[in-house]
């Protein structure tokens, strides 16, 4: 005779054991949660968003494009705005909080452009777009660089 009942029996405590060693299900996975974006990521999506702008802004077929692209880069200043640049990480007290009131500000104000650009191209002002593009957004960015990023 062949011994079913043993078998069963190692099959239910493997089974058990698995489940008990944390064994995620695919809905035990579903809710683990995710880590958040780094600034550096945030960083990186604005760039990939920036390009799409920059390079769209003045071809009636990207239009669509380039209105996602500014929700985008929009999202991610929001979200950047309030985090601490690494170059940052040194400083306390009142250093501290005058360099992120700084990076704060230089971001509200990036933000204020990017609302001003959408606004330049869905009233099909492209000479504006242009100008808040090359005079005001590259020159954001770049500054911005020089005083926060590493
Ligand atoms: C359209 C505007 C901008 C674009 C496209 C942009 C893009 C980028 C990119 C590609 C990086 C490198 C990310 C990486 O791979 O690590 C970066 C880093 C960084 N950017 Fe920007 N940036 C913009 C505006 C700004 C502004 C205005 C500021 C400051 C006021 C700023 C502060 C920084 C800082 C602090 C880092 C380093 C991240 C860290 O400290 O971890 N950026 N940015």
């Amino acid at each position: 005779m062949k011994p079913i009942a043993p078998t069963c029996a190692v099959l239910v405590a493997a089974t058990v054991c698995l489940a008990l060693a944390g064994t995620a299900s695919p809905a035990a996975l579903a809710s683990q949660p995710e880590a958040l974006p780094t600034l550096s990521e945030h960083m990186g999506e604005m760039s990939d968003a920036f390009r799409t702008i920059s390079r769209g802004y003045n071809k009636a077929d990207k239009l669509d494009d380039v209105l996602e692209a500014i929700g985008t880069l929009q999202q991610n200043i929001v979200a950047s705005k309030s985090m601490v640049p690494s170059r940052l990480s040194e400083m306390s007290g009142e250093e501290l909080e005058t360099s992120l009131t700084e990076y704060r500000v230089r971001m509200a104000k990036l933000l204020d452009r990017t609302a001003e650009l959408e606004v330049a191209l869905l009233t099909g002002d492209e000479d504006l777009a242009h100008m808040i593009i090359r005079d005001e957004l590259y020159p954001m960015r770049d500054e911005g660089h020089e005083l926060f990023s590493d």
